[in-house]
């Protein structure tokens, strides 16, 4: 996919205040630091659309950029940071559940995981959430550039293995590295071909 445009819509923590059109939207979502806002930038070919930082616990609230005119991405807070309060940790909570139950154009999830540790409970329970919430999601491996093959393909066996302990079929799993610019084009191609699919 050629990007033509990338331009940040709002920043909020009210899924009533999302933006309102109805066009097809993918929600970039994992643990605080997993490197969700560089992989957008990467993915968009830009370098400072989305703010990212070393330190865990960066992006708070829901941002919305809307790609080439048509489709919208939208950059998460990341959940399991130890260090906000709990009361924090419970608000970022239940402002993902709404957001993920009430936005209705919302395609598919993309989960990131770190590719250099093994499966997290953190991040098998989200997917689990999702899965019994009729939410859609492929899961994104992050920073394959700091890991050898060896240290991928292990954990990515044990990741495959904790989710067919719960599903049948599992779901679509690509590699990325934001600093390579790795997995660029099976990402933007997965979000391309929904799109297609959808009339988009
Ligand atoms: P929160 O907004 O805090 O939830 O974090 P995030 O998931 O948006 O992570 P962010 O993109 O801010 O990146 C966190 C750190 O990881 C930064 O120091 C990035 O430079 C680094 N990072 C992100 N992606 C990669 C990658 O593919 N490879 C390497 N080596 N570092 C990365
Ligand atoms: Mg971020």
């Amino acid at each position: 996919m050629k990007i033509t445009s990338a331009e940040f819509i709002c920043s909020n923590t009210n899924v009533a205040l999302c933006p309102k059109e109805a066009i097809p939207e993918y929600a970039f979502i994992g643990r605080s630091n997993v490197g969700k806002s560089s992989l957008i930038n990467m993915l968009v070919e830009r370098k400072k659309l989305a703010k990212t930082s070393s330190t865990p616990g960066k992006t708070r609230l829901i941002n919305h950029f809307k790609i080439n005119d048509s489709w919208f991405l939208a950059d998460l807070p990341g959940y399991g940071y130890a260090k906000v309060s709990k009361k924090e940790r419970d608000s970022f909570g239940k402002m993902i559940e709404q957001y993920a139950t009430r936005r209705t154009n919302l395609v598919c999830f993309l989960v990131l995981i770190d590719a250099r540790i093994p499966p997290q409970q953190i991040d098998l329970d989200f997917m689990e959430w999702l899965g019994d919430s009729n939410l859609p999601f492929v899961i994104v491996l992050t920073k394959v550039d700091k890991i050898n093959q060896a240290g991928k393909s292990k954990n990515l066996g044990m990741l495959k293995e904790e989710l067919s302990q719960h599903w049948e079929e599992l779901p679509l799993i690509l590699e990325t590295s934001a600093v390579k610019g790795t997995g660029k084009e099976e990402v933007m191609g997965f979000i391309d071909e929904t799109n297609r699919k959808l009339g988009v």
